[in-house]
C-alpha cells in the first residue's frame, strides 16, 4: 500500500507505533520498524539526552530500518532538557520526530535544516492546523478514544478525522481506537493517510512490558477505561484499576478544589512499577477503548502483516463487492 505517509516517511506500510513512556524502547521500535511500519523511541523515558543517544544507538544495532523518536512537551515548572534532546537526535541522525503536547515551533527551524521529518500529535483540527502553519510535515490525530491524552474536546475519530481531512493538506495519521485491518481500511476512508497505534502494540510479544501487563489488556473490553484529571484539565485516559477508582473519588471529593498535590500518589513516577513491574494496582497508566479490540499477543511482524493483507482483503473482497 502506497500514501503519502508511506512516501514521507519512507517506511513500507502506513502504521506507525506512538512514542509511549516506559515502552517506547529501542526493543519495540526495532520491532515494529523491522515489521515495516515506523517504530518511535520516547524521548523523555530516558532521564538524560546522553541516555537518549544510548538507546537510539542501541535501536541501531537491532534495526537498519527508519525509526522515530517521541518528543513530549509537558508544562512543567523545571522542563526537561529538550534543546539537548532535540540535539541528540539530530545528531544521532533520527529523520522523524513525533512532537506532541505543546507547540513544537521553537525546535522546528533545527529539525528542518537537519531534515528531519517532524509529525505533530494533536487532538483538534485547530492545533492540527496550527501545526500545518508553523511547518509540520503531518499530524497525528489523536480521537478521544485514544489512551493517553485525548484533550478536552470529546471529539471521537469518526468525525474528527474527516473534518481534519476536509481542512489539512499535510498528509495525516489516524490516531486513537486503531486495531485492525477494520480500523486502517475506515481511516482511510475517513481520510488519513495512514495509522497510528499505542495502546494495540503493547499488547505483542516485543513490547518490553511485564507479562501482567499484556494479561490486563487481553482480559479489558472497550468499558474499562476512565477519563482522569478532567477537572485539572489535564484529561488521561487510563485502565480501570485500584488505583484509578482511588483517583477518581477525590476528584468527586475535592471538587473544583482540586489540585495535582491531590493525586500526585497515582499518577506521577508510577510507570516502572506498573509496566516494568507488573504491580497493577501501583498508580493510573494510560490505555485506549481499543482494549477491547485486543485478543492475542502478537509478534510486531505477524500483527502488521495480518493488517495490511486483511485490508486488501476488506478493501478488494468486501468493499468492491459491494458495488
Ligand atoms: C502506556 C501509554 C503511554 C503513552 N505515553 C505517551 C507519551 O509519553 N507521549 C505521547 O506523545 N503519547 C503517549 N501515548 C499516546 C500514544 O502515543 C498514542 O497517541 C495513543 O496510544 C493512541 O491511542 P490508542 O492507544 O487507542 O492506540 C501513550 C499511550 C499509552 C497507551
Amino acid at each position: 500500500m502506497k500514501t503519502r505517509i508511506t512516501e514521507l516517511l519512507a517506511i513500507r506500510h502506513p502504521i506507525v507505533q506512538g512514542g509511549m513512556h516506559h515502552v517506547g524502547y529501542a526493543e519495540m521500535a526495532s520491532a515494529v520498524s523491522n515489521a515495516g511500519g515506523l517504530g518511535i523511541i520516547t524521548g523523555l523515558t530516558q532521564r538524560t539526552p546522553a541516555d537518549l543517544a544510548r538507546e537510539i544507538a542501541r535501536c541501531k544495532e537491532l534495526t537498519d530500518k527508519p525509526f522515530g523518536v517521541n518528543l513530549t512537551f509537558l508544562p512543567s515548572v523545571t522542563p526537561p532538557d529538550y534543546p539537548g534532546y532535540v540535539r541528540v537526535i539530530i545528531d544521532s541522525g533520527v529523520k522523524v520526530v513525533e512532537t506532541a503536547g505543546n507547540n513544537p515551533q521553537a525546535y522546528l527551524p533545527a529539525l528542518k535544516e537537519a531534515s528531519v521529518k517532524v509529525v505533530h500529535k494533536c487532538t483538534s483540527v485547530r492545533h492540527a492546523l496550527k501545526a500545518e502553519a508553523i511547518g509540520c510535515d503531518a499530524v497525528s490525530i489523536d480521537g478521544f478514544e485514544c489512551g493517553g491524552h485525548p484533550g478536552e474536546d470529546d471529539i471521537p475519530n469518526m468525525i474528527l478525522l474527516p473534518r481534519a481531512s476536509e481542512e489539512l493538506k499535510i498528509p495525516i495519521l489516524a490516531s486513537g481506537g486503531m486495531a485492525d485491518a477494520r480500523s486502517l481500511v475506515a481511516a482511510l476512508a475517513l481520510g488519513a493517510d495512514g495509522m497510528n497505534m499505542g495502546t494495540r502494540f503493547i499488547a505483542t510479544k516485543e513490547a518490553p512490558v511485564h507479562d501482567n501487563v499484556k494479561a490486563a489488556l487481553l482480559a479489558a473490553d472497550e468499558r474499562d477505561t476512565r477519563l482522569i484529571m478532567r477537572p485539572l484539565r489535564n484529561t488521561e485516559r487510563v485502565l480501570i484499576n485500584a488505583a484509578v477508582e482511588r483517583v477518581l473519588e477525590t476528584e468527586r471529593q475535592r471538587g473544583a478544589e482540586i489540585t495535582f498535590e491531590d493525586v500526585i500518589d497515582e499518577v506521577a513516577g508510577v510507570y516502572p512499577r506498573i509496566l516494568q513491574g507488573g504491580e497493577m494496582d501501583a498508580g493510573a497508566w494510560s490505555c485506549g477503548m481499543v482494549a477491547g479490540l485486543i485478543h492475542d499477543i502478537p509478534t510486531c511482524e505477524e500483527l502488521i502483516d495480518r493488517i495490511m493483507s486483511e485490508a486488501d482483503e476488506l478493501i478488494r473482497g468486501r468493499l468492491a463487492g459491494l458495488i
